[in-house]
């Protein structure tokens, strides 16, 4: 490991974007089907594995929503959420924003306070046993309908003070952030923050759509605005927060490589960006890997490193206490990293 790749890994950072469902390693995907006895299309984790090829956005949701179906019981909920902190503690994540989504469990059956509090108490037993510091965003699925969105919302209020929020992901094209107007205006009423998916494989307009008709907190991928110049200064001027996900951009072929990504090209115009891992088994990358390998993409220097990183805490749903003892400690860990010079 050359001394910027042992820096990055060893930055005490945030991932911001992330779906539990979507760090489901293979061996535990297959594990968990053998033990609810769910008949899955692979029968080993390595043909598993191989499977992750994906074309566009659609054919790994495909794939993703049929893997939901391994998880049943509360124990699935809590062993995916305890492993997942675990390895993004390894990693030096000192704040994860995690995003579940409870509609491809209700649907079958299990009740949203089997997935909600399994998945919370994982969280507590993580923050009191490695000291990781991380909050639950609960994710509405954009391809179903309003209606739909409304009614997780209204299955989801015994646990308001216990979330960070709300977030939407699934197939964006034709399902805008428009669709879901009155829906987040709902859980605004409610004081719950939101973030949108927008801008991933949709156009800019979805992302301006985020921003101007939804006025989320953040912009959950949000790359597409490199298209719309004029939306890039608004968004730098508003100082919306971005979080991309670029080897989930690369998996998901909507860049051919990462030096085509448009990540410096968003820093550059002065946006708010941050790195992280959307599906950090799936896309093969977990935060680390996205920073290490977009450093080396794009040839970023070791003070960009440390504003994207920066950039997460500031953004983080965080106290204004926990964000400075957050900055201090990167700023320690980044004066005293011996570059061997
Ligand atoms: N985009 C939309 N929906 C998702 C994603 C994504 O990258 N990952 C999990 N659900
Ligand atoms: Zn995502």
């Amino acid at each position: 490991m050359d001394r910027m790749e042992a820096f990055i890994r060893g930055m005490p950072k945030t991932d911001l974007h992330m779906h539990l469902e979507g760090s489901l390693e293979p061996e535990v995907l297959i594990r968990l089907g053998e033990r609810n006895k769910r008949r899955l299309r692979w029968k080993t984790a390595q043909e598993l594995r191989a499977a992750y090829e994906f074309q566009d956005l659609q054919s790994f949701l495909d794939l993703y929503y049929e893997g939901c179906q391994v998880l049943v019981e509360e124990a699935d909920f809590y062993e995916m959420t305890r492993a997942y902190l675990r390895a993004a503690h390894a990693e030096n994540v000192i704040r994860a924003e995690v995003f579940l989504g409870p509609q491809s469990f209700t649907d079958k059956g299990v009740a949203i306070a089997a997935v909600l509090d399994s998945t919370l108490e994982a969280m507590d037993d993580a923050r009191a046993e490695d000291g990781i510091s991380c909050g639950l965003i609960v994710s509405a699925q954009r391809h179903r309908t309003e209606q739909d969105a409304l009614d997780l919302l209204e299955q989801v209020r015994p646990w308001f003070g216990r979330i960070l929020g709300i977030g939407m992901g699934g197939a964006e094209k034709g399902n805008p952030p428009s669709k879901f107007r009155r829906f987040f205006r709902a859980c605004r009423r409610e004081g719950l923050r939101i973030t949108i998916h927008a801008g991933e494989e949709g156009p800019a307009s979805y992302v301006r759509e985020a921003v101007e008709l939804l006025g989320v907190d953040r912009v959950d991928h949000g790359v597409a605005c490199v298209d719309d110049p004029e939306l890039m200064r608004e968004m730098a001027e508003l100082d919306i927060p971005l979080t991309v996900c670029p080897i989930s951009n690369l998996r998901l072929k909507g860049v051919p490589s990462l030096s085509a990504h448009p990540l410096k090209k968003l820093m550059d115009a002065g946006l708010h960006v941050t790195v992280n891992s959307d599906d950090p088994s799936y896309f093969r990358g977990y935060v680390s890997d996205n920073l290490v390998e977009c450093q080396r993409a794009l040839g970023l220097t070791a003070e960009e490193i440390v504003s994207l990183v920066r950039n997460g805490f500031i953004a983080a749903f965080i106290a204004p206490a926990e964000r400075r003892a957050a900055l201090a400690r990167l700023d320690t860990y980044v004066s005293g990293f011996d570059w061997g010079r």
